[in-house]
């Protein structure tokens, strides 16, 4: 008896051809989630924002596949019910935080995520350590977390003082009286 399937080998066969079929269907169809993967930019990543590179090469390395629309899917990403896990991070990530659509967020709103990104990063609770069981490359090393948080004060400040400028142009082309 070499069978792992006691009746017979067809039956066997059959099980698990279906298993397979469902496997897939399921794979395909269902996405309770919402159709992330889909959704891809060729936009750069953090338009508008002023970073050097090898800060943008931390935010890429660590953060772009969750928090961007540069998602690199692995293959496990499409298997059911692994898939489900990744697009829902990859959706409750991008719907806090989506670097691809940075410019579109209003100042006020990046002036918070510069902040959050600092406390986020140095108390480790993003990225989730399960990704980081599979991504080693994304860990971020204790300078990594001083660069990074370095840099998102700078941007803060920078963003802080352009946008207090331009309210300033604004009021004072409002009182000139022209219009
Ligand atoms: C595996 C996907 C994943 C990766 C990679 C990841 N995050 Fe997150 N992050 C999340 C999820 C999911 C949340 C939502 C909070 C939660 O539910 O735990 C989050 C929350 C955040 C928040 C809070 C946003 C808010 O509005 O409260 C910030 C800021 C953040 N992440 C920054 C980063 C930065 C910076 C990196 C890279 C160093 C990073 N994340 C890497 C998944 C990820």
């Amino acid at each position: 008896m070499m069978s792992a399937f006691p009746k017979s080998k067809s039956s066997g066969l059959f099980w698990l051809i279906g298993l397979v079929v469902v496997l897939i269907l399921c794979s395909v169809l269902i996405h309770p989630f919402g159709p992330g993967k889909r959704e891809s930019s060729p936009e750069p990543l953090m338009e508008g924002i002023s970073i050097d590179a090898r800060r943008h090469g931390i935010i890429g390395r660590s953060c772009q596949n969750c928090h961007s629309e540069k998602t690199q899917w692995p293959w496990y990403s499409y298997i059911a019910r692994v898939s489900w896990m990744i697009e829902s991070d990859v959706s409750r990530a991008r719907s806090h935080l989506n670097f691809s659509r940075w410019e579109g967020y209003p100042t006020e709103r990046r002036l918070a995520f510069l902040d959050e990104i600092s406390v986020m990063i140095s108390a480790r609770s993003t990225p989730p350590w399960r990704y980081l069981l599979m991504h080693r490359e994304a860990k971020l090393s204790n300078t990594d977390i001083e660069q990074v948080s370095q840099w998102a004060r700078a941007e803060r400040y920078r963003l802080r003082s352009t946008a207090t400028s331009s309210i300033g142009r604004s009021w004072s082309y409002d009182s000139s009286g022209v219009l």
